[in-house]
């Protein structure tokens, strides 16, 4: 199973994070020096990703040009001999051609954003990132599932999953656990799914995190999938349909993992990958310590 897409569903208005978001997109939030987008980018890169799709909305232009060229910036940066700056643009330039963009236009839910990107997808498994969430771990998380999901046969689906506190269960999808085979070391077989289930009635703490991998028949589905939890259409429910005609899995994946789309995670997530980098590490140690002994 060659996964050569990734969709990026960027239309969310990022309301637990105001004011930053009010004119800015969240994905645009800065982790130490990079925005959030990029991160995401860069681990479907890592994945062996070819092509990213962004499904954007209203006010989201500045993550198109985030991924285009600056020529003024270029051109000054040359002629003042920057070169180390113009290496760190170089790298993260996609190739032209590698990145797509369309619009959800109403604030349909999950489910309908990954639609919109159908004809830019096609008929081939791909795989969903949602870039409020990071995953600190090298390997990525979604090179991770790629290679767990090579150890599979054709037409399955996974789903990446961490541990929740049980009191936090009602904020996620979730999903049951079943079949676990040798071969398949943290992987395991899905065994139902519940998006943001009442207090207490989750089948497990299991919760599906920001990351998939999709067989192109979940866009059948979502094109009459009815509205579900917070009256949105809802990826989990199209991804409960597909499950009666495809295999699903459960990918426990190592990493520690930031939702960087909550105030406290944000912060949390600029530390982790503050002190994850060797040239900050210890100026950020020393002043974490004087902030701490106040
Ligand atoms: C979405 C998904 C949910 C998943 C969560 C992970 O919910 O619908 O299944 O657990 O992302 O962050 P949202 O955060 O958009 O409410």
């Amino acid at each position: 199973m060659k996964i050569r897409k990734a969709v990026f569903p960027v239309a969310g208005l990022g309301t637990r994070v105001l004011p930053a978001t009010k004119a800015m997109p969240k994905e645009m939030l800065t982790i130490v020096d990079k925005p959030l987008i990029q991160y995401v980018v860069d681990e479907a890169r890592e994945a062996g990703i070819e092509h990213f799709i962004f499904v954007t909305g209203r006010n989201k232009g500045v993550i198109e040009d985030h991924f285009d060229r600056m020529y003024e910036l270029d051109a000054t940066l040359a002629a003042r001999g920057k070169k180390a700056e113009m290496e760190i643009l170089a790298r993260d330039q996609p190739e032209a051609g590698a990145v797509s963009f369309t619009r959800q236009q109403a604030p349909l839910g999950l489910g309908h954003a990954v639609w919109c990107a159908r004809d830019i997808v096609g008929d081939e498994p791909f795989a969903v990132v949602l870039p409020d969430e990071l995953v600190l771990n090298t390997p990525g998380c979604l090179a991770q599932m790629i290679e767990a999901a090579g150890k599979l046969g054709e037409k399955s689906n996974l789903i990446a999953v961490e541990a929740v506190p049980d009191h936090l269960t009602h904020q996620y999808g979730i999903c049951g656990v079943g079949k676990r085979h040798a071969a398949h070391g943290t992987m395991f077989e899905v065994d139902g799914m519940v998006e943001k289930p009442p207090k207490g009635t989750a089948p497990s703490n299991l919760s599906i995190t920001g990351r998939y991998i999709l067989q192109p028949e979940i866009f059948k589905i979502l094109e009459t999938q009815e509205h579900g939890a917070g009256g949105e259409i809802q990826l989990t429910d199209a991804m409960i349909g597909l499950s009666k005609m495809q295999s699903f899995y459960g990918v426990e994946f190592e990493g520690e993992r930031h939702d960087c789309g909550s105030k406290p995670g944000f912060l949390r997530a600029n530390i982790a990958f503050g002190m994850a980098r060797p040239d900050l590490r210890e100026g950020l140690r020393a002043e974490m310590k004087k902030y701490l002994e106040k």
